[in-house]
């Protein structure tokens, strides 16, 4: 599973090295970046650079490239914003994740936020969306109320016209929650990729194939 941010660094001399050792070390999936492909693969051989910051290994998360194409291509992120109590949730939630991490589909970060914890600059940050909720109280939960209440007035305006997709699991008043996310996404001026995916009771092979596809779908629509 990619992690969630990737970092590049134009420039393996001392000052690039420091740096991207640094962040590396705080978990960040790192891209070093060297003009000379030659330097670049004794780096990798050494995982250190000796000659411009001896005796400091890379860490693990520190990759190296000598193209600079592959450094600053643009990466999209899809945020996934999802409340999952149950293990009815959880086989839903994998399944979309499952395929909006399809290998095929390139170019696409995907950050996964439980609702309680997902912050506007995280949905700001974010390129498209798939949210994921239970039906409580014939309504969308509590946890995804407040994401919407935090992220609504910041991304107002500011995210206009991307795509999202959603996902519910509930048996009863499941038309409340679908109105709601209708109701939000429309004030936001969000783009829907995707149907709406209602599930009720055990999930079956063939409810999480439409989840895998929702999952997908809204990914593969920010490769276009
Ligand atoms: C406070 C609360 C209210 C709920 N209200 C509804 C509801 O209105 N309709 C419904 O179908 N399920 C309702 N549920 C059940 C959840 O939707 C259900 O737990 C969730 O969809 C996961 O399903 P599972 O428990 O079968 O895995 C409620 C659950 C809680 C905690």
């Amino acid at each position: 599973m990619a992690q969630d941010v990737v970092v590049s660094v134009l420039g393996a001399g001392s000052y690039g090295t420091a740096l991207a050792i640094s962040l590396a070390r705080k978990g960040l999936r790192i891209l070093l970046w060297g003009h000379e492909a030659a330097h670049v693969a004794e780096l990798e051989q050494a995982r250190c650079n000796e000659a411009f910051l001896p005796g400091v290994p890379f860490p693990d998360s520190l990759e190296l490239t000598a193209d600079l194409a592959y450094a600053v291509q643009a990466s999209k992120t899809l945020l996934v914003v999802h409340h999952t109590p149950s293990p009815h949730c959880q086989e839903m939630f994998e399944a979309v994740l499952a395929g909006a991490t399809d290998p095929e589909i390139e170019g696409v970060e995907v950050v996964r936020r439980p609702a309680l914890t997902c912050s506007p600059s995280d949905a700001l940050a974010a390129d498209g969306y798939l949210i994921g909720s239970p039906v409580n109280l014939g309504y969308l939960s509590g946890a995804v109320k407040h994401a919407f209440d935090q992220l609504y007035y910041p991304c107002l305006d500011a995210t206009r016209g991307r795509p999202f997709g959603v996902w519910l699991h509930g048996n009863e008043g499941t038309e409340g929650a679908v109105r709601a996310l209708d109701a939000i996404t429309t004030g936001l001026g969000w783009a829907r990729a995707a149907d709406a995916v209602v599930v009720s009771g055990k999930p079956t092979k063939a409810d999480l194939e439409v989840c895998w596809n929702l999952g997908a779908t809204v990914a593969a629509s920010l490769m276009e």
